[in-house]
């Protein structure tokens, strides 16, 4: 059953890459390798929100939940219709909204979402432009308190955002070989 779900995802996943390669980023979701190292490292105290940029099929999404995060705390933002329409039947306890993260302070107030403790980014930033990747970024730390922490993986051993040019301090917190390609993942927070 788990396994035929597993298909079924690839499948979408893949269909969609071939559609827009450049914005989905990858012909497969995240293993579960990695969804575990990412949802290891989130924060979420009670009455904050998690948001997830870039939900795909919802591997990191599901990984979350089982690590704690109440479903209806996780904002999920996908761009992608068919993915969005995907993830809206997966998680319908979440708030999951089809949105451009660049526009993340939009999305939030129309959810009336205030309070965000992290912000998990899947996004395929190697693909994105630095202004692009700069508006994710002011937009998802603007949202956050003092102590946010947003974490984005990546196929490249270096953090794929220019963390010091952005003011922001960038961590290497997990490499996962079990993954295709492996992958790398990063804290970035506010530089102290
Ligand atoms: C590399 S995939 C990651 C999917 C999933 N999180 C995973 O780990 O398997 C990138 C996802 O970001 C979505 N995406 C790309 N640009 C976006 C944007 N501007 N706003 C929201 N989602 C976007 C794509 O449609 C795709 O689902």
């Amino acid at each position: 059953m788990l396994h035929t779900k597993g298909l079924k995802e690839g499948e979408l996943f893949f269909r969609q890459w071939l559609r827009s390669p450049k914005s989905v980023g990858s012909i497969l979701p995240s293993s579960r390798a990695l969804c575990r190292t990412i949802a290891s490292e989130v924060r979420w105290h009670p009455g904050a929100y998690v948001v997830e940029l870039g939900g795909g099929t919802g591997v990191i999404t599901k990984a979350l939940i089982e690590r704690g995060v109440p479903p209806e705390r996780l904002v999920v933002v996908e761009l992608d219709d068919a993915l969005f329409a995907y993830l809206r039947q997966q998680f319908p306890e979440s708030p999951v909204v089809q949105g451009d993260a660049a526009r993340l302070g939009e999305i939030l107030a129309g959810l009336g979402v205030d309070r965000v403790s992290s912000v998990v980014s899947g996004l395929p930033m190697l693909n994105m432009p630095e202004s692009f990747q700069r508006r994710v970024v002011e937009e998802s730390f603007r949202a956050m308190g003092e102590d946010g922490i947003m974490l984005q993986y990546t196929y490249l051993p270096r953090c794929p955002i220019p963390a010091d040019k952005f003011g922001l301090e960038a961590e290497l917190v997990g490499f996962v070989w079990r993954n295709l390609p492996p992958a790398t993942v990063w804290r970035l927070r506010r530089k102290g």
